[in-house]
């Protein structure tokens, strides 16, 4: 099937329900100049997850070569301080607006959906604004730039960044206790997992988008959609772990595609 007749399809099945539910993954944010994980130069190319990536790993880093962490969390900050709400994020907007899409469901930490409009999202993996004290759990959300400039600051402000000044620039909790990013590494629990399968064996059209489908128990909410009667489409300009899953493939980026179906919709 040709792009246009996806897109096509995409906008008639998206048009006869009021239950889509998205999953998106590190390409929706592509556009808005965040590298994804697993593509070429991606995050996972420039940085060991084993390092960056758990729990453990980073505490390890820090102590042998606190360097590593520097210019991990350098860029990390330089990226998502100037990252805005791409056409396919603010498509999704539309689409909750017009009733059609139910819930979002993603792997990013970005905040971008929100900035978008969207008010139903689930955040399996956490949200790098938000933080998480390590003794009550109480959670605070920042905003963008508050939490990144403040970020930047501490950073910019210790000589070395090692184990014990790592814990001084951490936000205090009401409790007195440090805070951590509120986003989940290797290792660790999901978050809303129970309410995202529910979601996903709910609906109707189930949208995957911009994920390579392989970071589990996450990558399985397509499945689960499918198993339970949905129609799976899939807009991803590369190959993923949904091939024979996806039921329509549309093969292009979300910033561009997501658009161009919402404005279908609207002509309709
Ligand atoms: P990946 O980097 O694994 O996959 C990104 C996908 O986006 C690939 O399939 C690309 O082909 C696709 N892509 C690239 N540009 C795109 C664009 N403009 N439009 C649409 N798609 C595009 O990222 P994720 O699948 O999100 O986990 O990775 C899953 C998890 O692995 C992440 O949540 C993170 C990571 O380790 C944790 O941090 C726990
Ligand atoms: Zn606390």
């Amino acid at each position: 099937m040709d792009l246009s007749a996806g897109i096509e399809r995409a906008a008639e099945a998206f048009q006869r329900t009021r239950k889509l539910v998205t999953f998106s993954g590190a390409g929706m944010s592509a556009e808005s100049g965040i590298p994804t994980f697993r593509d070429p130069g991606g995050i996972w190319d420039q940085f060991d997850p084993e390092e960056v990536g758990t729990g453990p790993g980073l505490l390890d880093t820090l102590s042998r070569t606190p360097e590593k962490i520097r210019a991990f969390a350098d860029q990390t900050i330089s990226v998502f301080l100037q990252a805005r709400p791409n056409p396919g994020h603010l498509a999704l907007g539309t689409l909750e607006q017009m009733g059609i899409l139910k819930f979002i469901i993603t792997q990013n930490v970005d905040n971008l959906h929100q900035e978008a409009g969207n008010k139903k999202v689930i955040e399996i993996h956490g949200n790098l604004f938000r933080q998480r004290c390590l003794a009550c759990g109480a959670k605070k959300s920042f905003g963008r730039e508050e939490f990144l400039t403040k970020f930047k600051t501490a950073l910019g402000e210790l000589a070395r960044v090692d184990l014990s000044s790592i814990m001084e620039i951490l936000p205090k909790c009401h409790c007195g206790s440090p805070m951590r990013p509120d986003v989940v590494m290797f290792g660790e629990a999901v978050q809303g997992l129970h309410e995202s399968f529910e979601e996903a064996g709910d609906c109707e059209v189930m949208l995957v988008l911009g994920t390579s489908g392989v970071v589990y128990p996450a990558a399985a909410l397509p499945q689960r959609a499918k198993e339970a009667g949905a129609t799976v489409i899939e807009i991803n300009p590369g190959e993923s772990a949904y091939f024979g899953v996806a039921d329509i493939r549309l093969h292009g980026k979300t910033g561009e595609i997501l658009p161009r179906i919402v404005e279908k919709i609207r002509n309709a």
